[in-house]
């Protein structure tokens, strides 16, 4: 098999990084938030093309109040960066998840940063912020369902296919390969609908040690499987 197309990843264990240092868990989310660009660059090289992080999730919000803040600090900061990033590596960025809980600046940032790099083509990252695989279902039942009940849409229309369009990832294949750091192996509430045919990799590296060789090693691994795709 070829290199995957689309890699997920679940950004986990900076917590148990800076713990193990004996550091605040904060200094764990400085440290994930560095290695985003250096593993985006990593992707691209690979021959990967599409980047999904997992970087907030709708859970998350139920951390103690100044980690969320201090996650909240450093997903704005990136933000802001990450336009002239864009605009230097030809990469188109978006965000999934519900973005009317953020901050009216971190929305504003996205926004900006989304129209800005709706051109580029060169590589695609997405990062989930405020993100719930469930809350994106329910979010696109409704959508779906205010065109049936205005006449838009009909019943017959729920298809797969259909449905898919009217999930945050509506512009992305679903990915190819699924990654989680850290140990856990769980998907924490992440693509649930998009990872129904994904290979799943897990290593124990926590994700401020991730590097390009253990990206290499999940893609390796990933080439290495007989996929069958439901046949015998
Ligand atoms: C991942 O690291 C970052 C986010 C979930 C935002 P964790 O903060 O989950 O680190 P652990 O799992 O507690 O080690
Ligand atoms: C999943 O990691 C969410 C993100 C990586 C943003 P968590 O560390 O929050 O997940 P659980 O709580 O271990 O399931
Ligand atoms: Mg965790």
């Amino acid at each position: 098999m070829s290199v995957p197309q689309h890699v997920a990843i679940i950004l986990d264990g900076n917590g148990r990084w800076a713990k193990a240092k004996g550091l605040p868990r904060t200094a764990g989310h400085t440290a994930g938030a560095k290695n985003v660009e250096t593993i985006a660059r990593d992707a691209y090289d690979l021959g990967i093309k599409y980047l999904t992080l997992y970087a907030f999730s709708t859970e998350n919000w139920n951390r103690p109040d100044e980690e969320v803040e201090a996650l909240m600090k450093l997903l704005g900061s990136y933000l802001k960066t990450c336009k002239a990033v864009a605009k230097k590596n030809n990469m188109r960025v978006r965000v999934i998840g519900d973005k009317t809980r953020l901050s009216d600046d971190m929305q504003k940032q996205i926004r900006e940063l989304e129209e800005e790099s709706a051109a580029y083509d060169g590589f695609d990252l997405t990062f989930a912020i405020n993100y719930g695989s469930r809350d994106e279902i329910v979010r696109g039942i409704r959508k779906m369902n205010k065109e049936i009940m205005s006449g838009d849409l009909s019943v017959e229309d729920i298809t797969e296919e259909n449905f898919s369009k009217y999930l945050d990832t509506a512009d992305l294949p679903d990915p190819d390969l699924m990654i989680r750091t850290s140990g856990e192996q769980r998907l924490s509430n992440y693509l649930l609908w998009q990872l129904a045919y994904a290979e799943f990799y897990f290593t124990p590296v926590p994700w401020p040690d991730f590097s390009k060789k253990d990206l290499q090693e999940a893609v390796e691994a990933y080439e290495n499987r007989d996929r069958r795709y439901g046949k015998v």
